[in-house]
């Protein structure tokens, strides 16, 4: 499974990335206006911190605005996958981008019908929203599985990316439900490291080495 940062905080992908286990960045408008910074800039330099992809976020609504938008957004590195929201004019435009050879990644899905239209119009990945379905009292790991099912019957190339992550438990369950790649936000990432008895084990085996006096240098 590939693990992506859901920021545009360079500092922090920076720091993560040294870990050796990101695969890749997405960002949505949200996230660029929180950073404060022009959006041009900040997805430039995250491609320059990051080999994988890197999700920029078109603004436009309209099918030919996306288009011309996600055409400045791909021209800024190869790695950038044009964000594109699950509308009408979405697919329309995730279409053309498939045909000029332009990543996507299809956004704000949450529902299995509408990640069939996107694997259909040619997405290279789709991002169901977990948190907000849950949030919504509805279940957002059944809508991975869904996919999934989907998605292997008809053989179709699109990513699952599990999206609106809030916990380790919603990786996990997503893995298991067959997400390709889940994006987390950074506090997430870092806490998929821990477990309470990991900790505890350490400071026993630490405690016990030191009482033996040795060094292995
Ligand atoms: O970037 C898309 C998604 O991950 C947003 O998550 O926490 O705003 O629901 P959230």
């Amino acid at each position: 499974m590939q693990l992506f940062l859901d920021t545009p905080d360079t500092a922090l992908i920076q720091e993560l990335a040294e870990t050796g286990l990101v695969d890749g960045v997405t960002t949505n408008p949200s996230l660029i206006a929180k950073s404060g910074r022009p959006i041009l800039e900040v997805i430039a330099e995250i491609c320059d911190l990051v080999e994988g992809p890197v999700s920029a976020e078109v603004a436009a609504t309209q099918a030919t605005g996306m288009l011309a938008e996600g055409r400045k957004l791909a021209a800024i590195a190869p790695n950038v996958v044009v964000k594109v929201p699950l509308t009408r004019d979405g697919l329309i435009a995730t279409n053309e981008f498939a045909r000029e050879g332009i990543q996507t990644n299809v956004t704000l899905c949450f529902s299995a019908a509408q990640a069939l239209l996107a694997a259909k119009a040619g997405a290279t990945y789709v991002s169901p929203f977990i948190g907000r379905l849950d949030d919504h009292g509805a279940d957002g790991m059944g809508l991975i599985a869904e996919i999934r099912a989907i998605y292997d019957n008809y053989d179709f190339d699109t990513e699952i990316l599990a999206a609106s992550i809030r916990n380790p438990a919603h990786v996990t369950a997503a893995a298991l439900a067959g997400a390709d790649c889940a994006t987390l936000p950074p506090a997430v990432f870092n806490d998929l490291f821990k477990h309470p008895l990991t900790e505890k084990g350490l400071e026993q085996f630490m405690g016990d080495w030191a009482k033996t006096g040795q060094s292995i240098l």
